[in-house]
């Protein structure tokens, strides 16, 4: 089965309402109308064409259409008017809601909603196989149960159904019960095998990241909101060729990048996926192994777009998904970026202030960025342990591992050979435990099992 494209590119893109629904007890993360804002943005990502959009503020869902029998109705007029094949919905839609709403709204129009539109997206950005496979999983996961109650829809009518192609599980409609029924076997295998390819990579990734730990280079992960400038972030401090649109989740495969910090430490970054508010589960799940890299990173750079409107908000939606990746107890350091876009250079000062420890640059001109590279260099710092050694002459592969890998605050060259003081991660205080001065012994080992 093709993986499902919400755009025809060979056709005029097809046009789609968007709906809001905001359900009293349930207020979200955004004000609904900035996120049918958003919404928009990722319509035109996915290539649809935004007609028009209208929302509903409601105490109680209704239990077949979440929406209200009026508003259904005003929705179908709409379409017909505006000649639109697609009603999108801003919230996860139940699978029961998207049956009974196509149903009100005509075979000839679509319902879908924004996982499934977060999905195709991602289904059009994953580069690597490892990001096709776990998109594809994804997708997957999310028809299933679509596919079932469609299959319950299409058996209660006797059969039928136009083999629409798209997400949200209509386009797996086919003649009738017994054709939907293999499809469901279909998928069912084809979630298996998935899962087991997936495995493969990630055995593969899993020696590759443990290989780039032994190689002790400290791992700095980039993560943000989607649009916030991750990857032009990573550009301009490295000059790597990452793809950069203004479009949402233009990257979702992560690129990994050597800086040298100054003091001349190495430490590699590492972009990874967009975070967004209402980001589907299914989703996160999927790119659990991709979001590892963001849990075993020694220092997270939070990238915000300083000049957004809803900053506070996207700044609430990374912690909310660091916390659902457990990767909350990795050190951070904020980046307000975009700050050539403040005609007013003291709301930066402001947004300094508001966000503690915060650096301010633009990506685009580079502005901040030698600020940003020593406040790394200091933030990796402060994760090191303090050790004073006395290394004899001949360990010079142990003189040079500290220069490389620690921060040398004293050098002094004794008769018993290089007193070092400084700063060293703890994964390497055991090598140098024995040259450590006296009493530093203990302390240093006791540091570093807690460090590792
Ligand atoms: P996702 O792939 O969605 O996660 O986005 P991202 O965070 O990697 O953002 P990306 O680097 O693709 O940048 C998004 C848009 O913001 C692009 O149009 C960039 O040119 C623009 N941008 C990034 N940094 C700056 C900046 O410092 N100043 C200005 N004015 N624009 C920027």
């Amino acid at each position: 089965m093709a993986k499902g494209k919400l755009h025809n590119t060979e056709r005029v893109p097809d046009r789609a309402i968007l709906v809001g629904v905001q359900i009293a007890a349930e207020p979200g993360l955004l004000p609904l109308e900035d996120s049918l804002d958003e919404l928009a943005l990722l319509a035109d990502t996915a290539g649809l064409e935004v007609a028009t959009q209208t929302y509903q503020r409601i105490n109680t869902p209704n239990p077949k259409t979440l929406i209200g029998k009026g508003k259904v109705h005003e929705i179908k007029a709409l379409a017909e008017e505006l000649d639109a094949q697609v009603v999108l919905f801003d919230d996860e839609l139940q699978p029961r809601h998207q049956r009974e709403l196509e149903e009100e709204f005509g075979d000839k129009r679509r319902v879908i909603d924004r996982t499934a539109l977060i999905l195709d997206i991602f289904a059009q950005h994953a580069s690597t196989h490892e990001g096709a496979l776990q998109v594809e999983l994804a997708q997957y996961e999310y028809r299933l149960p679509r596919l079932t109650r469609a299959w319950t829809h299409l058996a209660r009518q006797g059969g039928g159904g136009g083999g629409r192609s798209g997400v949200g599980g209509v386009g797996l409609r086919g003649p009738g019960e017994t054709q939907l029924e293999s499809d469901r076997r279909e998928i069912g295998k084809r979630i298996a095998r998935l899962r087991s390819d997936l495995e493969k990579v990630r055995a593969h990734r899993g020696r590759y990241r443990a290989q780039r730990k032994r190689s002790r280079i400290p791992i700095i992960a980039l993560v943000g909101y989607t649009n916030a400038g991750k990857s032009t972030l990573l550009n301009a401090l490295t000059q790597a060729e990452v793809y950069v649109a203004d479009k949402l989740f233009a990257t979702l495969d992560p690129t990994t990048r050597k800086v040298r910090l100054p003091g001349g430490r190495e430490a590699l970054f590492t972009d990874t996926v967009g975070f967004i508010q209402k980001l589907p589960h299914t989703l996160v799940r999927a790119f659990q192994a991709t979001l590892e890299e963001v849990k075993e990173a020694d220092l997270l750079l939070h990238v915000l777009d300083v000049t957004h409107p809803n900053v506070h908000e996207h700044a609430e939606a990374v912690m909310q998904t660091l916390d659902e990746i457990d990767a909350r107890h990795v050190p951070m350091l904020t980046v307000l970026n975009k700050i050539d876009r403040l005609d007013d250079p003291e709301s930066a000062q402001a947004a300094l202030a508001e966000f503690d420890g915060a650096v301010a640059v633009s990506a685009l001109t580079g502005q901040g960025l030698d600020d940003l590279l020593a406040a790394v260099s200091n933030k990796l710092y402060e994760t090191l342990t303090p050790i004073e050694v006395t290394l004899p002459y001949e360990q010079g592969a142990l003189i040079a591992l500290f220069h490389e890998q620690g921060q040398v605050d004293l050098v002094e060259h004794t008769r018993a050979g290089v007193k070092l003081r400084g700063r060293l991660p703890g994964r390497l205080l055991a090598r140098y435990s024995e040259f450590a001065k006296s009493g530093r012994k203990v302390a240093a080992t006791a540091t570093s099992s807690k460090a590792e």
